[in-house]
């Protein structure tokens, strides 16, 4: 199995995190990297753990096990907002975008922390020409636009605070087939055009092995497989489970068999 920390010049490198619900552990013994300049995937089922790994990571749930380094520095101590001021910006599942601001206040929620207003415009004007339609919205409530433009809202106010690593919480959830490709589209030229890093957590494995180089499987909250998105592709296992390869009802119960098998 090739591994990722391979790869010295890590912007992110999580190693062993355990987080609860209360009482109830999500997510165990959780390690990965995104090398700089990458985009890197975790794919899992519902429920498998996927949004509370981007959460402990962003500062908004506390790890009680294990160790969070961004550029070196580790945060796992540190609060929401001081991670989002090291460059680290989270859009989370569901958008989340402030729904009775309008979509140029949402964005301009995203530069809070800036106060170079000719760089601000200049970020406004690459974010319209990513998402023309944001630009022909701007006096509109945010709460008013479909699930897709939200989507590109949530991803343009993050991209507001310049970071140098984003995480994105399942973008292609609840989109319809031709605005996924478009949204991924853009993900893939904002890595490439701007050198952001992406950690990028979905359910939609085929698309998400397409986009990134690098991918984690977790499943109940542990990692089972790791791998290069090109050799995950290949793998029956990730074929079976993830790309939809047999029946939906051939699946539950093997999965477990199988399982044991990717350690
Ligand atoms: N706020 C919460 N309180 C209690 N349990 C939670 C909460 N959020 C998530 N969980 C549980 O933690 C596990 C992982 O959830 P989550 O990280 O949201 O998975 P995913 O994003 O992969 O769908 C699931 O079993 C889920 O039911
Ligand atoms: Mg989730």
């Amino acid at each position: 199995m090739a591994r990722a920390d391979a790869h010295s010049d890590a912007i992110l490198k999580v190693a062993n995190i355990e987080s609860y619900y209360g009482p109830i552990m999500a997510i165990r013994g959780v390690s990965l990297e995104v090398p700089r300049g990458k985009i890197v995937t975790v794919l899992g089922a519902n429920g498998a753990g996927k949004t509370t790994v981007l959460k402990t990571i962003s500062g908004v749930l506390d790890p009680q096990k294990g160790s969070i380094d961004f550029e070196g520095k580790p945060i796992q101590r540190l609060s929401p907002d001081r991670i989002v001021r090291m460059g680290l910006g989270h859009v989370p599942e569901g958008r989340e975008v402030f729904p009775f601001l309008t979509v140029a206040e949402n964005l301009s929620m995203g530069a809070y922390l800036r106060s170079d207003r000719d760089g601000i415009a200049n970020d406004l004007e690459r974010i319209y020409d990513y998402f023309p339609v944001l630009k022909a919205r701007l006096d509109q409530a945010a709460g008013h636009l479909s699930g897709g433009e939200q989507q590109m809202l949530a991803i343009s106010r993050a991209l507001m605070n310049r970071p140098r690593l984003l995480l994105l919480d399942e973008p292609s959830l609840g989109l319809s087939p031709l605005l996924v490709k478009e949204i991924f589209s853009i993900i893939r030229r904002i890595n490439q055009a701007e050198g952001v890093s992406i950690l990028l957590v979905e359910q939609n494995a085929k698309m998400a092995l397409e986009i990134a180089y690098y991918g984690y499987v977790l499943e109940v909250g542990r990692i089972v497989m790791a791998d290069s998105c090109e050799r995950l592709m290949q793998s029956k296992d990730v074929q079976e489970f993830y790309l939809g390869a047999k029946e939906e009802s051939a699946r539950g119960e093997r999965r477990w068999k199988r399982k044991k098998t990717w350690r």
